[in-house]
């Protein structure tokens, strides 16, 4: 069985179009076997930003090597999924704060990454592959100005994540076409991208 950690943060929920796109890619692969999903929906958890004590607890747990304490679980849920799929909306030329706030929680020495004196930092995930799905008001495909997919990447390569891929609906509140048709040019390519997932 494959294991699949769908990470939600479409923060307008039912509003959201770009978990319209991620229902497409879930609903594509649903007619696959061999994969089992895990859904967290990032505006459903009690996840903290780093300040004070949170961040505190955080470096004496790490300094005393008790990586099994249940503020590190979404962590370990991290490193031991096959693939990663993450589904954000393009805000503020990147992605919102919680999803930032959540790699901030699964960026843990000794989890999700290690470091030594022969490699220096590498990678400790199990995952072969990370797929961003996103929607975007601009278009901002390919623009060095999109840095939460470049970001994204990014973390993947950091994590031992060989394979990054991301399917974005561009430039959907420019009024130059009709929402619906970029999104569903989107969800087309998403449905592909989830039969050879
Ligand atoms: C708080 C916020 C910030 C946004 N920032 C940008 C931005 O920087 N650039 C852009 O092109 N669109 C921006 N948008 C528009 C969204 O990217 C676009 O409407 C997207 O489709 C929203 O996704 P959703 O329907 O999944 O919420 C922003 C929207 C919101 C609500």
């Amino acid at each position: 069985m494959t294991r699949v950690l769908y990470i939600d943060c479409c923060i307008r929920k039912e509003q959201s179009r770009t978990r319209r796109l991620a229902e497409a890619f879930f609903t594509a692969l649903d007619k696959r076997s061999g994969f089992a999903v895990e859904r967290l929906t990032l505006m459903d958890e009690p996840i903290l930003p780093f300040q004070d004590g949170f961040f505190w607890q955080r470096e004496r747990l790490i300094e005393a090597g008790e990586l099994n304490h249940p503020r590190f679980r979404y962590a370990h849920q991290f490193r031991q999924a096959d693939r990663i799929v993450i589904a954000a909306p393009f805000w503020d030329l990147s992605f919102p704060a919680l999803l930032k706030v959540y790699i901030e929680n699964i960026s843990v020495q000794g989890i999700t990454f290690d470091c030594d004196e022969q490699n220096g930092c590498f990678g400790a995930c199990r995952a072969e592959r990370m797929l961003f799905l996103t929607t975007r008001g601009g278009a901002l495909e390919g623009d060095p100005m999109d840095n939460g997919t470049k970001y994204l990447g990014d973390m993947a390569k950091f994590f031992g994540i060989p394979r990054f891929d991301c399917v974005a609906a561009d430039g959907l509140d420019l009024g130059l076409e009709p929402a619906e048709e970029i999104l569903g040019r989107a969800v087309l390519r998403a449905e592909e991208m989830a039969k050879a997932f």
